[in-house]
């Protein structure tokens, strides 16, 4: 098939993960005969320097032609000015705004080869398989701010179609897994999350009846992901709470950069990064962990491109990788001498091959 990618580098470490990204993209054309186009663009800290936009049209409008984006990661300390109007950030929200992807989905798996380099003991990680649902385009994020000299407000606002949507969205996911969905809010304290709780309650009758919901506070949920991580499933939540989870969650998997995530909307063009950030402590070291961007491409040919073999095919190469000892910095444990990014990208890719 053909396919147009809008690749969206951005900074601190992004643009090397990005790179080794798109060379298992490559390596999967090629195996299988796809023909992939890449057009890469400004996004971000880069695009501020480049245009002091952090979301530029032409970005915008390649991203609107694309079948997938795929992102690496924005910010870091050269544009973290608090008081600063054009922020890295905004270029990401902006992003995903103009995309509609409105559901950002975020796998937790761990690989039992990974368990050691995990804060978490390791008995607690046995069976570990949770999807966090994460409403993206709404809340606390996107409600309207107000600063005055002596007080600030974030609005956190949702609406019934957009609680609906992300609902139905975990719910057909928990039905093709063990059929039990957990909701978090905050409802002994928030307005909103009493009404995400309405609709989520009303959404499931009508539409899910077979799959088993349950409702959970979201400081409750941060305790037991790290006292029962394998008793979660699919959870699904606001904004800001999965923002705050995913991160916490990651830990599970021993890194943050191991992780994925595919943001998608009504359209089959989805936004895939991987989880962790910009890392700006090691940028240009060529030392960051490419897994979560690599696994993140298979996201993408699975959900964008319908590619699910391909997808199913780079992660396995990954798991193999992995087994076979390869370890970059960040997973490496005291007797393995850590790999770089591009020689963990190339074990991949051979291993495709
Ligand atoms: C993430 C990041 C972003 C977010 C930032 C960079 C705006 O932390 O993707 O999780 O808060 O959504
Ligand atoms: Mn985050």
């Amino acid at each position: 098939m053909e396919a147009l990618i809008t690749v969206l580098p951005g900074d601190g470490i992004g643009p090397e993960v990005c790179s080794a990204g798109t060379e298992v993209l490559q390596a999967v054309a090629t195996k299988y005969g796809h023909r992939f186009e890449y057009s890469e663009q400004l996004i971000g800290g880069a695009g501020i320097d480049a245009e002091m936009d952090p979301f530029p049209a032409a970005t915008k409008s390649s991203c609107a032609e694309s079948d997938a984006v795929l992102l690496g990661a924005v910010g870091g300390p050269k544009w973290s000015d608090p008081n600063a109007t054009i922020r890295p950030e905004q270029g990401l929200l902006a992003l995903r705004a103009a995309m509609g992807v409105f559901a950002n989905i975020r796998p937790v798996k761990i690989l039992d080869e990974l368990a050691e380099a995990s804060p978490i003991k390791r008995d607690r990680l046995n069976g570990v398989d949770i999807v966090v649902i994460r409403e993206l385009t709404g809340g606390i994020y996107f409600g309207e701010k107000t600063r005055t000299k002596d007080s600030a407000s974030d609005l956190c606002i949702y609406h019934r179609h957009e609680v609906e949507r992300i609902v139905r969205v975990a719910a057909n996911l928990a039905r093709s897994r063990r059929g039990k969905l957990c909701s978090i809010d905050k409802a002994n304290v928030l307005e909103s999350s009493r009404f995400w709780r309405d609709v989520t309650v009303t959404t499931m009758e009508a539409e899910f009846a077979d799959v088993e919901l349950e409702h959970m506070l979201v400081d409750a949920a941060a305790m037991h992901l790290i006292n029962r991580p394998a008793d979660f499933d699919v959870m699904v939540t606001e904004n800001m709470f999965g923002d705050i989870l995913t991160d916490e969650a990651s830990m599970l998997a021993g890194s943050m950069g191991m992780l994925p995530s595919a943001s998608l909307g009504e359209s089959k063009c989805g936004l895939y990064e991987p989880i962790h950030g910009s890392a700006p402590d090691i940028a240009g070291r060529g030392i960051a962990n490419p897994c979560g961007m690599i696994a993140s491409t298979a996201l993408l040919l699975r959900h964008s491109l319908g590619l699910d073999d391909e997808a199913a095919d780079v992660e396995a190469a990954i798991r193999h990788v992995i087994s076979a000892g390869v370890r970059t910095a960040d997973i490496a444990g005291p007797g393995d001498s850590p790999v770089t990014t591009t020689e963990m990208a190339n074990a991949i890719i051979q291993q495709l091959r």
